[in-house]
């Protein structure tokens, strides 16, 4: 019995499941995962009520820190290309335990990150029903508050319910629908980058910090959340024909191309709007209204209703394949380990997924939800760079066509603390709900997962 117990490299078995995924699915996967409601609604609250204009230096700030944990996701991505990403890299170096608790965050993660899109997603399209004059009864427009007679929000389990259903079918066909809404995603933020130009007036930029360093500190915290989702690539790993070049490239590039784009979004909107006047819920569409575009804001948020779904379907395929690699291994239920036999999908994991992630969304309210998912994402990214130095420690360095993080440990040490740094930013509810989740977390693992481990069979 030990709660160190470690999986090989070659023990981390290979699934049965189609290798068809190339780097470009994988940056289209990660995109998808990536860019959504971060800046289609979040950039607007964290400029009004943080950084100001500067919101373009946090969003520069939280991107090294992705950066610096993409590096380290790649190299164990390219060394130990399975099934599970962050789970399965932390089983190999720091055992079960350690695997599991990476896991859990992992989950929780994606839960809370497909339930705060859905959410937000419902937000958009009522806004869209109630201006064509349908509306919904109040008991089921948004999560549960009994003061303010709403008891759940149907149309965020409604696009769970869906999304659920697209993602159960082949891993390409999911990933089609996907990279056609990529395309749109690209296509209305060139259209607002390109038509928002001639509108900036620089007047705007000033006063660039209005609540100094620490406001833009404390606006990297939050707009982080904007960065989410390129984990999904790293757990693809298992349906990627050349995973050791494929899923690097797909870190990396996914990362770097979001990253220019939130840059230059970022800096047009606050160029655009006074930056005090952004604490709206489609920003990025209410900027074209301001400047009496309202067809160009239209055109936007049609857009950014139909390319947030992009969001909640990678997500819930790294999710589906998540539940179904840490089940593989005994730590949850088996059923969730079920291939489906005609399409070699984990349809049992993403029903589950589903009904889960559908109940959070639907009880939930957005604000509690948003938070919560930076604090267990940093919290893994740790596990993540904590994980290749040891890696480095046991395995010595890559081989000739992996991926390599430069500087070790430099890299990784600074990588973890300034994680620690933006987490000691979000505030204390959600550092209590982050330390109840670890109780939750070791309570499932010592109740279920030590006993049901395959390991614990195999080694008894
Ligand atoms: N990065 C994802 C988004 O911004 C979670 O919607």
């Amino acid at each position: 019995m030990d709660i160190f117990r470690k999986k090989t490299i070659e023990r981390s078995p290979l699934s049965g499941m189609k290798k068809e995924l190339k780097t470009r699915d994988l940056i289209m996967l990660g995109i998808g995962a990536i860019i959504g409601t971060g800046i289609f609604v979040v950039t607007g609250v964290a400029a009004a009520d943080n950084a100001g204009p500067a919101l373009t230096v946090s969003f520069v700030c939280a991107a090294l820190v992705v950066i610096l944990s993409g590096l380290s996701f790649a190299e164990f991505a390219s060394r130990i290309p399975v099934l599970g990403g962050p789970y399965a890299y932390i089983y190999v170096v720091f055992g079960e335990a350690a695997a599991w608790m990476t896991g859990w965050f992992l989950i929780c993660e994606c839960f809370l990150a497909i339930s705060s899109v859905a959410s937000g997603w419902s937000g958009y399209l009522q806004g869209f029903l109630s201006s064509v004059g349908i509306h919904l009864p109040t008991a089921l427009t948004a999560a549960y508050n009994a003061e303010n007679g709403t008891y759940v929000d149907l149309i965020a389990v409604l696009v769970v319910i869906c999304v659920t259903y697209w993602v159960s079918l082949e891993a390409k066909t999911a990933l089609r629908l996907n990279n056609l809404m990529v395309y749109v995603k690209f296509g209305i933020i060139l259209l607002f980058i390109v038509f928002g130009l001639f509108f900036i007036k620089p007047g705007n930029w000033q006063p660039f910090m209005p609540k100094g360093f620490s406001g833009v500190l404390d606006g990297a915290a939050i707009v982080f959340f904007a960065f989410l989702g390129f984990d999904s690539v790293a757990m693809a790993a298992e349906e990627v024909k050349d995973p050791q070049k494929d899923v690097p490239k797909g870190i990396i590039g996914s990362i770097l191309i979001s990253t220019i784009l939130y840059i230059v979004v970022t800096l047009i909107l606050t160029g655009i709007v006074p930056f005090d006047q952004l604490n709206v819920k489609d920003p990025v569409a209410f900027a074209m209204r301001y400047v009496n575009h309202g067809i160009v804001g239209s055109i936007i948020s049609v857009g950014a209703i139909l390319t947030l779904l992009t969001v909640t379907i990678s997500m819930m395929y790294s999710l589906a394949r998540l539940l179904y690699a840490i089940s593989k291994d005994g730590l949850l239920p088996k059923f969730m380990n079920k291939l489906d036999e005609k399409r070699r999908t984990p349809k049992n994991a993403t029903y589950v997924a589903g009904v889960v992630a559908m109940i959070f969304a639907g009880v939930f309210p957005l604000n509690l939800l948003a938070e919560f998912t930076n604090i267990v994402a940093l919290m893994y990214l740790i596990m993540v760079s904590l994980g290749i130095l040891k890696l480095r420690k046991m395995e010595g360095m890559p081989k000739k066509g992996e991926f390599k993080v430069p500087w070790v440990p430099f890299l990784p040490l600074v990588s973890i603390l300034t994680c620690i740094f933006l987490m000691l930013r979000l505030n204390t509810a959600t550092w209590i709900v982050f330390l109840i989740s670890i109780v939750v977390g070791l309570a499932i693992y010592f109740g279920y997962g030590y006993r049901h481990s395959v390991y614990e069979r195999k080694e008894g």
